[in-house]
């Protein structure tokens, strides 16, 4: 295939620079990572790079309120970056940023190609702003009543409770999330990329269908750029400025404009890439000309489909540079079935991961044996992860080689027997074999690679069962054939190791090490280890996933700590001398011991909330509990276990308001984490019912009970 010869420019999504990595980005750069360390054993030039995307509201807004610029912000984000990417194997070749002089340069330039090409128009657009901040709002800083069902507190582009989508203007009392004024309609002139323009529509319809997207991508695609059988489509054109203030980049000639982050974003792919042939000595321009001999693909999630498949291929067109050759698109992770979000404090921490040892070749394996080329959601579950990690890794890979290596080590001085090509044929049955492996790895179907390997691995598992080297080692008369079933096996190990080198990359290095292996390259596969070469003493490979790790991994213990601090306070209260406040605070500590009283400080630290129920389900598994998705009015979604389940039918509580205590320590549960809890009543022995706390008319989602 003459394309498997060309150079490869390989990218993951920019992350946001106003976080930490979650597990979802380390998801996506371990597939991207595997599939280019499997091209590199090919034997292929690969170009893997990143970078931050720095720019945009949210980020200026997150430095503003920590009383920081935007660039000290994303430079803080910037410096833990290595730890993650270290930490997990992944292998960047380059890491930069969408705020770094070569974005500027590219995407200035850009912009007036594009302009140069017709493509640019100006038009005047209303669009609220906020008086007091002096600034436009994007959609999601406008809150207000849904115009469809009237729900209160809604986004400025849809609807939590009903669904609806309309554009912030059509909000009833919308107000800024950003100070709680009422926005105010003001015009601007924004500039916009004329995708409309027949030419665009055009490429982008041979682009995207011509069968180099996912199928279901290719879906997506065609219906945004032909519409549904009901709804015809019109390509609109995009609107590509934002007015100050704004932390991006300046649109040339056109003063107090910025270009919309995801204008400069996907530009950023390129400026990586620039920085990356600065440092090696590389042309840059042999990359994007045209018609360059490179292919470039895109790694991405499936929530950004429509910024790479329309936007990013267009504006590379018409600004005279090489288009995208593929979009390789994943579905997201869950954990444990929940959808996963940092705010919420759920999902894995991979940091946490890190520093409580695990082994980040579990977590490679796990998702690979997870993952496939098609745009779904792949799940987390900790029993799974610790029962396929330690099966598989432990219990059918590492064994071969620590039942076998000894023996070889100790009685044949480390040099392998001849070839025993009848015991060869025997493993090849059961599986189809390293091309097999090479295509699925090639498609993304990393989990039926691992299925193949471990087929293999069963087999040779077999073998060594069948052929018993540590009975075999008992009976000086059968020395020939523990030597040759431990080499037979451990030819079978190289192979297995190498198979899963792009996944285990640090495994393979040290197998390479004890095994003495030149490289580990797909090519080697084809040559069995020679007789008389010679392995080093078994080195300890991977070890056995502790289920207490897991337990420890989803442990949100430190969020109990403020109720220790009390306990300690009312233990000391001598030593809380100082300060009449101080006194007040110890004496009210120590009536707390001695009648059951608190201090009207004690019942303020509980955050007592209204809460609206958005939607109330059974929980599978649970004849106790009902799942609760409640909006306290913070701009996300709560989601609260409660065991209301023998008192209630889910429909009775769909839309209705209630309390909660909304600054409870979240706790993991077996069906997920409970951000909180909802009151009721009852009596000592819940004998009588439980009822549900029902607020007076006029209250709403997010008010506090005091
Ligand atoms: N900054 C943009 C991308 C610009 S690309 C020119 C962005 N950043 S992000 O930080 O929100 O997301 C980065 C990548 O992580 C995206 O590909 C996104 O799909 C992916 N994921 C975010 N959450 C995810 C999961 N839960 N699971 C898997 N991937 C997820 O979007
Ligand atoms: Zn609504």
């Amino acid at each position: 295939m003459a394309s498997m010869s060309k150079p490869l420019f390989v990218t993951t999504a920019l992350p946001y620079a106003n976080g930490s990595f979650h597990i979802g980005h380390i998801m996506e750069y371990i597939q991207a990572d595997i599939w280019v360390r499997f091209q590199r054993m090919q034997g292929r030039e690969v170009h893997f790079v990143c970078a931050d995307d720095a720019h945009g509201a949210p980020i200026m807004l997150k430095a503003e309120s920590e009383g920081i610029t935007p660039r000290q912000l994303v430079e803080r984000i910037a410096a833990e970056r290595p730890q993650y990417l270290d930490g997990f194997h992944i292998g960047f070749d380059h890491w930069h940023s969408t705020d770094s002089p070569e974005n500027v340069e590219l995407s200035q330039d850009i912009y007036r190609r594009l302009r140069a090409a017709g493509l640019i128009a100006t038009r005047t657009i209303e669009q609220f702003y906020d008086p007091v901040k002096g600034m436009f709002l994007p959609d999601r800083y406008i809150r207000g009543e849904c115009p469809k069902c009237s729900a209160k507190d809604q986004y400025g582009d849809s609807c939590e409770v009903c669904g609806a989508v309309y554009s912030p203007t059509e909000l009833r009392n919308p107000t800024s999330t950003l100070t709680g004024a009422t926005p105010v309609l003001r015009e601007s002139e924004h500039y916009f990329f004329r995708l409309s323009d027949p030419r665009c529509v055009e490429f982008l319809r041979e682009w995207a269908l011509d069968g180099r997207l996912q199928p279901e991508v290719a879906n997506k695609a065609r219906e945004w750029l032909e519409g549904t059988p009901d709804a015809a489509s019109t390509m609109a054109d995009w609107d590509i400025s934002r007015d100050e203030p704004y932390f991006g980049i300046p649109i040339p000639d056109a003063p107090g404009k910025y270009f919309y982050v995801w204008l400069d974003a996907p530009i950023g792919y390129l400026a990586s890439l620039k920085a990356h042939c600065a440092r090696r000595g590389l042309d840059f321009e042999s990359f994007i000309k045209p018609d360059a001999d490179v292919e470039q693909v895109h790694f991405i999630g499936k929530d950004i489909i429509y910024f790479h498949t329309l936007f990013w291929p267009a504006t590379l067109k018409f600004a005279g540079y090489k288009v995208p050759d593929r979009i390789h698109v994943h579905g997201f992770i869950t954990v444990s079935g929940e959808k996963m979000s940092k705010s919420r404090g759920t999902g894995i921490s991979p940091l946490r991961y890190l520093e409580l040892g695990m082994n980040p070749e579990w977590m490679r394996y796990y998702l690979a044996a997870k993952l496939n080329a098609r745009v779904e959601d792949i799940d987390f579950n900790p029993d799974d992860f610790v029962a396929r990690v330690n099966a598989d890794l432990v219990g059918k890979l590492v064994n071969i080689a620590s039942r076998c290596a000894g023996f070889l080590v100790k009685r044949f001085d480390g040099r392998l027997a001849g070839i025993d090509h009848g015991a060869h044929e025997g493993f090849a049955e059961p599986w189809s074999g390293p091309e097999a492996v090479a295509a699925h790895y090639q498609q993304r179907e990393f989990g039926k690679a691992i299925r193949e390997v471990m087929q293999f691995a069963d087999a040779v598992n077999q073998y060594v069962d069948a052929e018993r080297p540590w009975d075999l080692a008992k009976d000086p008369a059968r020395e020939a054939d523990l030597h040759r079933c431990c080499s037979t096996a451990l030819r079978a190990f190289r192979d297995l190791v190498l198979l899963l080198a792009p996944v285990l990359p640090a495994t393979a290095e040290k197998v390479r090490g004890f095994m003495n292996l030149p490289a580990t390259d797909w090519a080697a596969l084809a040559s069995p280890l020679p007789e008389g070469h010679q392995i080093n003493a078994y080195q300890h490979l991977l070890t056995r996933v502790d289920p207490k790790q897991l337990d420890a991994l989803f442990d949100l213990a430190p969020t109990e700590a403020p109720a220790a601090a009390t306990k300690v306070a009312a233990a000391k209260p001598a030593a809380k001398s100082g300060g009449p406040g101080a006194a007040v605070q110890a004496s009210a500590s120590a009536s707390n011991s001695d009648n059951g009283l608190i201090s009207i400080d004690d019942f303020t630290r509980v955050d007592l909330r209204i809460a609206l129920i958005v939607a109330a389900e059974a929980v599978e598994g649970s004849d106790k509990l009902l799942r609760l998705t409640l909006d306290v009015g913070e701009g996300r979604l709560r989601n609260v276990f409660s065991g209301i389940k023998a008192w209630y039918q889910p429909e009775q509580l769909t839309g209705k308001l209630t309390v909660m205590v909304a600054n409870l320590a979240p706790r993991k549960m077996k069906f997920g984490i409970s951000e909180g809890m909802v009151l009721a009543a009852s009596s000592d022995n819940d004998d009588g019912g439980v009822y549900l706390l029902d607020p007076w008319p006029g209250a709403r989602p997010g008010m506090r009970v005091r």
